[in-house]
């Protein structure tokens, strides 16, 4: 455990305060943050001057983003609707290629849309948590070599600064960059995202290290404006683990691909990665069991993943074969609070068509993070992933994350009844600690005595 004095953990918002127990439920910290997470490009539309509209538009995809979710015309309707769910908190990011559509060329209604937007929050009491990157990046730094170009980083420094200067009065929540390694390994290790460079491990890491280091710069940025900002990154967090832990091939690979996924960026910062942190985002979705297979060197180094029924009880998989395992939650937020700072859970959903397949996977993961809640650690909050359906990268319309469906012909919107659960969450402030069978009519009933 670090020193938190020496960490900055001085910087520990009161928000994250522990809390008393209670024998019933979980009860949150005050002004705890409940809300939900969209990116610009998977919800607004009409994204076109960013390197996934090319991808899209190149034909790679069987699908196109489109109108997406029209959010961008939308977005106090889709507002109030959070506001009525319950919501004091939503994540957002912010399109760098609105911005700044050509190198250095700033479209200030641009920058003008996105502070309307920020105040639309504000005037319903929801806190905004807004990302500056969100896996797409301008169609010219992308033709530049995006990520792997020398400039990268004061590029994004430049883009950063403009923001910070006309958007950091109104924001206190930043995010930097959504998920590095995720997007360094689906651009460059597996390929299946622009620019699509399969295996290409140089460009990899020269990407991750830029992609740190814009973080760094756009600390620095924000502070400098405003020095109660709380930046941090968001960070996919799997809880990895080995298949055989009597193997010791096993073993390594599983320590391997933790060092990758959950390590790496965070050296990449510096020595002291918390001094440019003043919260981590944690995007937790599913547990990843890893074996070793000799074959490439990919699968030699971090192993594959195993999907096999034989560890003990029975696992499930999302559609999307993605493993639910709710406690790898408490178990990722309690190895992340070693760094000091508080954390937020910026992610967590399920892709389903199943309503009670995401009623249980939010029952779940609301008890895990209460749990790590009455651990001590310190949560600033729960952004589930995500408000409506939206274009879903590579899978487009078909993974389903919705708290809102979406029908795409006509745009209207149906709240799911998960919904509920959050909502419920977020009036109380706290979570049962057995939550009732059947918990969708139990919460339907109980929000209609409520008025909604
Ligand atoms: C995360 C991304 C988010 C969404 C969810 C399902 O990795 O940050 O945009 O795709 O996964």
């Amino acid at each position: 455990m670090l020193d938190r004095a020496a960490t900055g953990a001085a910087r520990t918002a009161p928000e994250a305060a522990p809390v008393e127990q209670d024998r019933e439920c979980y009860r949150f910290p005050s002004r705890f943050l409940w809300g939900a997470a969209t990116a610009s490009h998977q919800v607004e539309g009409n994204n076109r001057h960013n390197d996934w509209w090319q991808f899209e538009e190149a034909g790679r995809l069987p699908h196109r983003s489109g109108q997406a979710c029209r959010h961008y015309e939308r977005y106090e309707s889709d507002f109030e609707l959070a506001r009525s769910l319950g919501h004091n908190a939503h994540r957002l990011s912010l399109e760098w290629s609105r911005i700044e559509p050509e190198p250095g060329v700033w479209d200030e209604t641009e920058l003008e849309h996105y502070a309307s937007v920020i105040a639309a929050l504000r005037a319903r009491g929801i806190e905004p948590v807004v990302t500056l990157h969100h896996f797409t990046s301008p169609a010219w730094f992308a033709r530049g070599g995006g990520w792997t170009r020398p400039d990268s980083v004061a590029l994004f420094a430049r883009y950063a600064a403009r923001v910070a200067q006309r958007l950091a009065g109104e924001v206190r929540f930043w995010l930097t960059i959504n998920e590095p390694t995720v997007y360094v390994k689906h651009a460059y290790v597996t390929g299946d995202w622009p620019p699509c460079r399969p295996g290409a491990w140089g460009s990899a890491a020269r990407a991750l290290l830029h992609l740190s280091r814009a973080h760094v710069a756009a600390y620095r940025l924000l502070h400098s404006v405003r020095p109660d900002v709380m930046v941090g990154l968001a960070h996919s967090a799997p809880f990895v683990t080995a298949c055989n832990p009597a193997s010791w091939l096993d073993r390594s690979a599983a320590r391997m691909r933790d060092f990758a996924l959950n390590d790496l960026v965070f050296r990449l910062l510096g020595v002291r990665p918390v001094a440019t942190l003043d919260f981590i985002g944690i995007n937790y979705y599913a547990r990843q069991v890893v074996r070793s297979r000799f074959g490439s060197v990919r699968t030699m180094l971090f192993g594959t993943e195993c999907h096999e029924d034989h560890h003990g009880a029975p696992r499930s998989f999302t559609p999307m074969g993605w493993e639910i395992y709710a406690p790898g939650l408490r178990q990722v937020l309690r190895r992340f609070q070693r760094y000091g700072v508080p954390l937020m859970v910026t992610e967590n959903g399920i892709a389903t068509t199943d309503e009670t397949s995401r009623e249980a996977y939010l029952n779940s993961h609301l008890q895990a993070l209460g749990q790590a809640v009455e651990d001590g650690i310190p949560v600033l909050g729960y952004l589930y992933w995500t408000l409506m359906d939206n274009y879903e990268w590579t899978e487009g319309r078909d993974a389903r994350f919705g708290l809102m469906a979406v029908d795409f012909d006509t745009q209207e919107r149906t709240v799911r009844p998960t919904a509920r659960i959050l909502q419920k969450a977020c009036r109380d402030n706290s979570v049962d600690r057995e939550p009732l069978a059947g918990v969708s009519s139990a919460c339907r009933a109980h929000s209609r005595a409520y008025g909604r």
